[in-house]
């Protein structure tokens, strides 16, 4: 049977569409080849949110067809997902030895589209269309101990995005939102954890709006805390991570999950953007800098250890030295344990692409570092308090940097490194912080307790 390279770009969803990608394939029988160099079939998994990220993949494919086309004339070449989605036949006007473009809708299909075009039924494949009922076929998990995910999983729980952020494209590639039933993800949670899956990480793009107008509101509770309720009853799971979630739906009841149910880790992913109310405005985000300080303030107060972590973009448009000196208080005010700092990319389609006063590139690179170096001074701040503390761990397996050492993640969603043997990966571990370094801790095992 035929090999499969499937690279990846972007956020976790992708990652997560592409291991179920990769699963169906092995399901029916194809095999999973580690490079390109090797396989018959090369599907690049594309994202959107940037134009360096389509460019990355364009670069990849430009340079794939170059070299392996050349040898193996044979090979099928396609792109999956979101610049799939966005740019659909364009694509292959542009890079003719493309065979398949295949949206993120149709992402599950795929295996029937590389049958067609291998049986030469299709000579090209461009499918881009809407489907329903589309978020209900990311099912397929590969838990074979290939890498770190096998005591970790992603539960995709919803696709889609109802949001008009003004600067994003995810709404045109991802389409509106669609959930998945309570019921069916914590089935999928249970299957995991039969597989001994410690952690689940529940994606969506906006989780907060999870069920939204489909699952009623119980108590005061929103449907979102309500499936992080019935996760937490799956036995087996003994941690519970989700991302992302949108400052505008981050009610009490979230805020208030984290004090009662323990299995849900001390860590938030929670992008902020902006710290200017007038630029949040015209990103079209709903909500302002202080609801934002007061979330992380009520976090704090129900778990003063969380690591909160963040989104933020420098050089939206008609953004001026005061906006961004009101972001740069934010994250001094917010400590942030992490941030992700990206510099605003026009997207086309979408609102602030044709806002007038756009920033110079030069003045968002200088943003971008100032920021990126402001970061690095908060975070490891934030890290060194934890020297000399016993922390419990979730062990993933090697440490990328160096293999013969093992690492793992804190609660709080922090790396530790350790030295440590085999049988400790898939456990949890109580481990002593020795060394802080920017964003990563080391550690030793504690034999006994002191
Ligand atoms: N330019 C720069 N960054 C963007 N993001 C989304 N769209 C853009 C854009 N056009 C960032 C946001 C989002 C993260 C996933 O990517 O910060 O939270």
């Amino acid at each position: 049977m035929p090999s499969v390279y499937i690279k990846t770009y972007g956020c976790q969803m992708n990652e997560r569409d592409s291991e179920a990608v990769a699963a169906q394939l092995q399901r029916r029988g194809y095999s999973i080849a580690e490079s390109e160099d090797s396989a018959d079939i090369v599907l690049l998994n594309t994202c959107s949110v940037r134009d360096l990220a389509e460019q990355k993949a364009l670069g990849k494919m430009r340079a794939v067809a170059a070299d392996v086309r050349r040898s193996r004339k044979n090979v099928v070449l396609g792109f999956l997902g979101c610049m799939a989605q966005s740019r659909g036949e364009e694509l292959i006007d542009k890079l003719p030895d493309v065979d398949l473009i295949v949206g993120t809708q149709k992402i599950h299909r795929i295996g029937d589209y590389i049958d067609e075009v291998l049986n030469g039924k299709r000579e090209k494949v461009v499918e881009v269309g809407e489907e329903e009922g589309s978020q209900m076929a990311i099912r397929e998990h590969l838990l074979d101990g290939r890498g770190p995910k096998a005591v970790s999983a992603f539960v995709s729980i919803m696709q889609g995005c109802n949001q008009r952020c003004s600067f994003c494209i995810v709404p045109h590639t991802r389409g509106r939102e669609r959930c998945r039933p309570i019921d069916d993800i914590v089935q999928e949670c249970r299957e995991l954890a039969q597989q001994g899956v410690k952690e689940v990480t529940l994606l969506g793009q906006i989780v907060t709006s999870y069920g939204r107008g489909v699952i009623e509101e119980k108590g005061g509770k929103s449907p979102f805390v309500q499936l992080l309720e019935a996760v937490h009853q799956v036995e087996g799971i003994e941690r519970i991570r989700f991302t992302a979630p949108h400052p505008k739906g981050y009610g009490d009841d979230l805020v208030e999950a984290y004090g009662r149910l323990p299995k849900l880790v001390e860590s938030a992913h929670i992008p902020m953007q902006s710290g200017s109310n007038r630029i949040l405005k015209l990103m079209g985000r709903g909500h302002t800098r202080e609801k934002y300080l007061g979330i992380v303030k009520k976090l704090r107060e129900v778990k003063p250890e969380i690591g909160i972590c963040t989104d933020i973009i420098v050089g939206f448009p008609g953004e001026t030295d005061e906006d961004f000196q009101q972001t740069v208080r934010l994250v001094e005010e917010a400590q942030f344990d992490q941030a992700f700092i990206f510099k605003y990319s026009p997207r086309q389609g979408t609102k602030a692409a044709s806002m007038p006063e756009q920033i110079p590139q030069e003045v968002k690179e200088e943003r971008h570092q100032y920021l990126l170096n402001l970061m690095n001074r908060v975070g490891s701040e934030r890290y060194k308090r934890f020297v000399d503390r016993k922390v419990q761990i979730l062990v993933e397996g090697p440490s990328k940097k160096n293999p013969e050492r093992l690492m793992g993640r804190t609660r709080c969603n922090r790396i530790v490194v350790f030295e440590g043997s085999p049988r400790h990966i898939g456990n949890l571990l109580d481990v002593k912080i020795t060394r802080a370094g920017t964003f990563t801790l080391y550690g030793d095992p504690v034999i006994f307790d002191e």
